[in-house]
């Protein structure tokens, strides 16, 4: 059984040295405990499952299998990232999954923000474990699980992931960033080789724009929402605000209002921007956005995004508002 305690003399990773060192020591004891099966890992693209994937390629190869579900509510680019860098760059074994229809059309309607996470969710662990069931000779399954996950919640991040899989089948888990914090994990990614616009990703709820595009999600609207988060991201790289500021995006309320397009009445809905920063996401401050790039966000938004006719920014500071619109 291996530990799930970090040593107290443990050195925080904080060099590329350090990293080097923990790899080596990872990719020894993964082979040690795997030998010649086969893992599978849900590679969503974040910071973790996307540091455990390089680290598992490194140590063994083409018998990690990765699943890539494509849930429809990724943000613009995302998915594509995935399979540049795993597929064409790592020459990983990785299944791509576009299941954008089948969670478009359970969410359908459903306006209640917990019932379309759930929906969400469940729908998730649903298309994997069809994955994992065409698979043969499967007996491990790797989990970006890292430190606060075992902290703060007794191990039950693991126990969670798990528990969506059916019964029959069982695996054995392969956890190698479970003793690391955040930074750490970010640390050995770029040591690994891993694209700076991967590992220093900002946090991203694992419904994703699903519950950013607010009330019943439509096609139309989720669309509007992702471009204009697109260009909100690309205007943050732009002016530096991107490495100073611990969450922003876009969220699109289904409300319409009227505005003026070319002499003609243009209704549209408002993209409102949020930017916070936090060190624990109990609490947020808002980061104050120079009138300048606002304008600039306004105006492309604005033109570039088909159905938007207003920009809002969202001042208020968690609390009272949470971060997320719901
Ligand atoms: P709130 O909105 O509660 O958000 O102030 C705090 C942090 O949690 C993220 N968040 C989620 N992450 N699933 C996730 O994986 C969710 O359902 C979810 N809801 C909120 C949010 O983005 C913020 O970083």
């Amino acid at each position: 059984m291996l530990s799930n305690k970090r040593p107290d003399n443990m050195e925080r990773i904080t060099t590329q040295a350090l990293a080097d060192a923990f790899i080596e020591e990872q990719v020894k004891e993964v082979r040690a405990q795997v030998g010649d099966k086969k893992v599978l890992l849900a590679l969503s693209g974040g910071v973790d499952s996307s540091v455990v994937a390089a680290l598992l390629i490194k140590a063994i190869g083409k018998q990690l299998v990765c699943v890539h579900v494509n849930h429809g509510l990724m943000r613009k680019g995302e998915s594509e990232q995935v399979i540049e860098v795993f597929r064409n760059q790592l020459d990983a074994n990785l299944i791509y999954i576009d299941a954008t229809d089948r969670f478009l059309d359970k969410l359908a309607g459903v306006a209640e923000p917990e019932k379309k996470r759930k929906i969400i969710g469940g729908e998730f662990i649903e298309v994997f474990n069809e994955e994992a069931r065409k698979l043969e000779n499967i007996e491990f399954l790797a989990q970006g699980t890292i430190y606060p996950d075992i902290l703060e919640s007794d191990g039950v991040k693991a126990h969670h992931n798990v528990g969506g899989l059916p019964e029959d089948m069982h695996f054995e888990l392969v956890e190698p960033v479970r003793l690391l914090y955040k930074d750490e994990v970010r640390v050995v990614g770029k040591a690994l080789g891993l694209p700076a616009s991967m590992v220093d990703r900002q946090p991203f709820p694992g419904p994703g724009l699903g519950v950013r595009c607010l009330g019943a999600i439509t096609r139309d609207r989720l669309h509007a929402l992702r471009e204009a988060d697109a260009i909100l991201r690309e205007e943050f790289d732009n002016c530096g605000l991107a490495t100073k500021v611990w969450q922003y995006f876009i969220a699109v309320p289904d409300m319409k209002s009227v505005g003026v397009k070319d002499n003609k009445r243009y209704e549209g809905w408002p993209a409102i921007i949020r930017a916070v920063n936090t060190t624990d996401a109990m609490t947020a401050t808002i980061e104050e956005i120079p009138y300048t790039v606002l304008h600039k966000i306004t105006d492309r938004i604005t033109h570039e995004v088909e159905g938007i006719n207003r920009v809002l920014f969202d001042l208020t500071p968690k609390p009272i508002g949470t971060i997320e619109w719901e």
